[in-house]
């Protein structure tokens, strides 16, 4: 249990690069403490999604900028979200600071008032410990080798039937990483008081043990 001395709601942030293993371990966390969840890549994703649809030009700002404001939680619910062209895109609308300012005030919304009035949410992304919520109670930041995270997603497309080919999953990894980590707003890194776990070589059972066993360690008296 997460004891009394953290204010409610407790908020668990989960940080880290494309296919780190921060879904899973969101999704753990969550179940185990019956937290509200929020994968923020979703809000991006979905906005990507929008981007497509309305056949808009990721790089025209203002345009993008408008669609951000049109997002709703409903729109983090669309079957297509997964797919690596959404995510490419996502992560290129990702790097406008105004569409950043937007989505920032749609995740502090939902840690400070999770539904279900939940006593804790679990919020994973790339800018949760730094940017988003800096006075989480717990912060944890996953890496792995780019070869075991490009393993991981195409694993996943196969099993949910979609066509993978590894070497693309491989590039669009590396390129993903290095728009998300060099971009000027809210890039990709560790918050200074974060755990940094590296899962190359972790199974998903060793990694949320790991996980729990940090989090057991900052909860004491
Ligand atoms: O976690 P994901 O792969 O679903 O995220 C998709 C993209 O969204 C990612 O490449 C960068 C962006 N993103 C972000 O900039 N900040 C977040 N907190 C979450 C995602």
């Amino acid at each position: 249990m997460i004891n009394k001395k953290f204010t409610r709601p407790v908020v668990i942030a989960v940080d880290g690069p494309a296919a780190s293993g921060k879904g899973t371990v969101s999704n753990s966390l969550a179940n185990h403490f019956d937290f509200a969840r929020l994968d923020t890549g979703l809000i991006y994703r979905a906005l990507g999604l929008k981007v497509l649809g309305d056949g808009t030009d990721a790089s025209d700002k203002q345009k993008v900028i408008l669609l951000a404001n049109q997002l709703s939680f409903d729109d983090l619910n669309q079957e297509n979200l997964r797919s690596e062209k959404v995510g490419a895109v996502a992560s290129r609308v990702a790097a406008i600071p105004d569409v950043r300012a937007v989505l920032l005030k749609f995740q502090r919304d939902f840690a400070v008032h999770p539904p279900a009035e939940k006593s804790g949410v679990v919020l994973d992304g790339r800018d949760i410990g730094t940017i988003v919520c800096p006075n989480a109670n717990f912060k944890i930041f996953l890496i792995a080798d780019k070869d075991v995270r490009a393993t991981r997603r195409f694993k996943e497309l196969q099993e949910r039937g979609l066509r993978a080919i590894y070497s693309q999953i491989l590039r669009d990894i590396v390129d993903r990483d290095a728009r998300d980590s060099l971009r000027s707003v809210a890039p990709l890194e560790p918050a200074k008081d974060a755990f940094v776990l590296d899962t190359s070589k972790l199974s998903v059972d060793a990694t949320f043990v790991a996980v729990l066993r940090y989090i057991s360690t900052q909860n004491k008296d």
